[in-house]
């Protein structure tokens, strides 16, 4: 998913990115830090955060994270959901460990994805599935539309999924958590050009990378004050200076949210 992204950036800007590839390559053997899940995470459980949802495939492999937001509506990203039927999908609730066996088990019932969605980078990367099985978890509360200040500046926000500890990594096998700032829309537009669709996307990390989310976080919780207010979405690579993740700005989506969670 990020990796079909990375390539479309790649072709749309070849000039620029061969020159940035060769910086890139040079530096990887002394820039890249230890890798840790979440990249730059430490590890946390879903009894600590019992809203996150692991998003998996019939046999319970987990390749997507969600946000449990009533008993039985988990919000998630369109883009995790291309191919995916309602017989292809579960959503596991309490499981700590990919491996586990433990926590609910639930089929879904319903998949809504955003009308308008076609690609990650044109924005309205927001699903919401509907659950066969209630969840016996707390929700998370989410935004509503008018809280457009959570996203300001510098703010904290907290990541949490299973993805991989590096671009191309594996993934981890314990919940894991990191946070990173919110990045203005300047910086992220001046990050991604066009990509960066301001009213659908919020971007968070540190200027000097190292934290961020990474593949198979996608469709997990960017949470702000600890209330839902992002989607992972996508980003140029994992973690990199200069380019830092990009979230589903949930505050265009909170109504349509509603709806499905009403529905
Ligand atoms: N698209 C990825 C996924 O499907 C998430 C990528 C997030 N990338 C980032 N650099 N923050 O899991």
């Amino acid at each position: 998913m990020f990796g079909l992204n990375a390539a479309k950036k790649a072709a749309a800007v070849a000039a620029a990115t061969a020159a940035a590839a060769t910086t890139a390559l040079l530096a990887a053997p002394t820039a890249v830090a230890a890798p840790q899940p979440i990249v730059g995470g430490t590890t946390t459980t879903t009894s600590a955060y019992p809203f996150v949802m692991q998003i998996t495939d019939a046999s319970q492999n987990q390749f997507c994270g969600g946000t449990l937001v009533s008993p039985t509506k988990v919000v998630t990203a369109a883009h995790c959901m291309v191919g995916e039927t309602t017989s292809s999908v579960r959503v596991v609730g309490g499981r700590t460990y990919l491996n586990g066996t433990n926590g609910t088990v639930s089929r879904v019932s319903k998949i809504w994805t955003h009308p308008s969605y076609t690609d990650a980078t044109n924005g309205d990367d927001m699903a919401v599935l509907t659950l066969s099985t209630s969840m016996p978890y707390t929700p998370a509360t989410y935004v509503s539309s008018s809280q457009t200040s959570v996203y300001a500046a510098g703010t904290t926000a907290r990541i949490l999924g299973w993805g991989t500890t590096s671009a191309g990594g594996s993934s981890s096998n314990q919940l894991r958590t990191a946070t990173v700032p919110t990045v203005s829309d300047s910086s992220c537009a001046s990050s991604y050009g066009s990509d960066y669709v301001q009213s659908d996307m919020v971007c968070a990390g540190k200027t000097s990378g190292g934290v961020d989310t990474c593949q198979g976080d996608s469709g997990g919780p960017l949470l702000i004050g600890g209330v839902l207010a992002g989607i992972t979405s996508w980003g140029e690579g994992c973690a990199q200076a200069g380019y830092p993740g990009v979230y589903t700005r949930l505050t265009t989506f909170s109504n349509l949210v509603t709806t499905q969670v009403n529905s």
